[in-house]
């Protein structure tokens, strides 16, 4: 079970991957969008340097057609770094890409992924990773828990070497049912992963042990 961060913010990459046992970093436009004109490739170098070489990189490209998308992937491992994971939504021409990719020895994430059928066939692609959009199946009526778990079951009956990423989450409780239905890797915004620690009884026990000690030894620490 691996948790990574969906953010391209520096300061919060620099936090969590501090703080907390981190496997990775994920982003789409949409979140770099969050952090302004940034100097792209210059930023997800600054990014994996943060990072480094155990905690895996995921990019993703914006071409649509597969000749596009190969070349956008080139460029990114040209410029950023051989071993990003690169994001390709899971459209027919996705599943074109995946393959070509894949024939090089390129990491994919197979992302965008609302049914059963396009995780089945990201899989079949041979993608690394499949990225279902949990919060997004549910605003959608369809069910993200029995989806992972169908991947789950394919992965297992026929050894597929495919991890699921699951991703686009909106609270913790989707993030620990999707671990449950079978996910490996869940990618959460620092936002949620950091609320999950915000609960004022762990604070309340934490100042409850400091004043009993304090009541018995005063001032002195364990260290004094
Ligand atoms: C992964 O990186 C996905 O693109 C991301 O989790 C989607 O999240 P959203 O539904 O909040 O946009």
């Amino acid at each position: 079970m691996k948790y990574l961060v969906d953010t391209a913010n520096i300061e919060m990459i620099e936090k969590c991957t501090d703080l907390l046992p981190i496997a990775g970093v994920t982003s789409n436009p949409s979140i770099i969008k969050k952090e302004g004109k940034i100097d792209f490739f210059a930023h997800f170098k600054k990014i994996r340097q943060i990072i480094g070489k155990d905690r895996t990189l995921h990019m993703q490209i914006l071409a649509e057609c597969s000749d596009g998308i190969l070349k956008e992937a080139h460029t990114i491992l040209d410029k950023v770094d051989k071993n990003v994971f690169i994001k390709v939504p899971t459209t027919p021409e996705g599943l074109k890409a995946m393959r070509l990719l894949k024939k090089e020895g390129v990491g994919v994430t197979a992302t965008a992924i609302y049914t059963k059928t396009q995780g089945l066939m990201a899989m079949e692609a041979g993608a690394d990773y499949i990225a279902p959009y949990f919060n997004r199946m549910e605003n959608l009526d369809i069910d993200a828990a029995d989806t992972i778990a169908t991947f789950s079951d394919m992965i297992a009956a026929y050894g597929y070497s495919t991890q699921i990423l699951a991703a686009s989450f909106k609270n913790i409780a989707q993030v620990n049912t999707a671990f449950r239905c079978g996910a490996q890797t869940a990618t959460v915004g620092p936002d949620i992963l950091l609320a999950a620690f915000a609960v004022p009884s762990i604070k309340k026990a934490v100042d409850d042990f400091a004043a009993d000690w304090q009541k018995v030894f005063g001032d002195v620490s364990i260290c004094d």
